[in-house]
């Protein structure tokens, strides 16, 4: 049988975060609701982040509480700290994130806060979403490059990983955030990364641009990671870190896996319909 490999889905979230355009709870709500239907695990639908700073996700609980949850999928969402955690516990979320960076420029550009500050205000968000039962994520963002401080020393992104790692997090997603990694240099931070933690705890998070995203899961795939961050018609980019293009794309994702021989689960079908609406989302009309 073939080898199962997890695809994050992380469109809603990370994919639409981004947008010029502020696209009304309901068009987000029929995207989270064909995607449900795909076959995935865990969809990040939702981020309880300051409206001051991401507008875009401002109506993350209108979102929650729209969609039409799907028995065994599990619907995720950021939270930047304990306000975030207990609006996404008045949402029901199933699965919450945390996330950090590797580097002090992106981590004062995008929570501001140093590296250092931002895992002591994640202490107590995870400690309290364990106590709720909830799992937590722990993403650990500008794990190749910076867009503000240039390449990252892998060590750096080792001891981020082990300090969400021992906080708490069940599983530490390792982000490209601005998609200029390469092979070799993922391949590295990897080495470094897996010094510290197993592959089963980690999650892959490639951005594109630099069109080397499906090569950087080949790499991680060698390293024996196997669950990967996309978001559906290659939507995203984040609002703080300039240059970011899109995340990788989903049924890019899923096709090239399919093709090295792992199973996914998703409906590639439904996927390719759920493309074509996240792109209309895009660009409207
Ligand atoms: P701050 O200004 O330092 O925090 O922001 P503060 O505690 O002083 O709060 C400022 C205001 O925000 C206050 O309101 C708070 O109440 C409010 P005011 O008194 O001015 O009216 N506030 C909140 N409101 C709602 N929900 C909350 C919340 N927290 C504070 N949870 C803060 C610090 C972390 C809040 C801010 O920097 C922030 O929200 N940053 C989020 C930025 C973001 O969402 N970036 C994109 C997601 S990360 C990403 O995309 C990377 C990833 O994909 C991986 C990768 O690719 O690298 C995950
Ligand atoms: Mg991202």
């Amino acid at each position: 049988m073939a080898e199962r490999v997890e695809i994050f889905e992380v469109g809603p979230r990370d994919g639409l975060q981004n947008e010029a355009r502020l696209i009304p709870a309901a068009e987000k709500i029929a995207l989270v609701d064909l995607l449900s239907r795909a076959g995935f695990r865990r969809i990040e639908c939702a981020s309880f982040v300051s409206p001051k700073w991401v507008p875009q996700m401002a109506d993350s609980a209108a979102v929650m509480e729209g969609i039409t949850r799907v028995p065994g999928v599990l619907y995720s969402a950021l939270t930047p700290n304990l306000k975030g955690l207990e609006r996404a516990q008045a949402a029901v979320v199933d699965e919450v994130s945390v996330f950090g960076s590797a580097s002090e420029g992106f981590a004062r550009a995008n929570i501001n806060a140093s590296v250092a500050e931002s895992l002591d205000r994640f202490r107590p968000v995870v400690a309290a979403a364990r106590d709720a039962g909830l799992p937590v994520r722990g993403y650990v963002s500008c794990a190749v490059e910076c867009p503000y401080d240039g390449p990252v020393a892998p060590g750096q992104v080792a001891r981020v990983a082990a300090a969400l790692s021992e906080m708490g997090c069940d599983e530490i997603s390792l982000a490209d955030t601005i998609g200029r990694g390469g092979p070799e240099a993922v391949d590295a931070m990897l080495g470094a990364v897996l010094e510290a933690l197993p592959a089963e705890r980690l999650a892959g998070h490639f951005h594109d641009t630099g069109g080397r995203a499906l090569a950087n899961i080949e790499v991680a795939l060698a390293r024996g990671l196997r669950v990967f961050d996309a978001a559906v018609g290659g939507l995203g980019g984040c609002p703080y870190a300039p240059g970011a293009a899109g995340n990788v794309a989903t049924e890019a994702v899923a096709a090239r896996l399919a093709e090295l021989g792992y199973e996914t689960g998703l409906d590639l079908a439904l996927l390719d319909r759920a493309a074509e609406m996240a792109r209309a989302l895009r660009a409207p009309g």
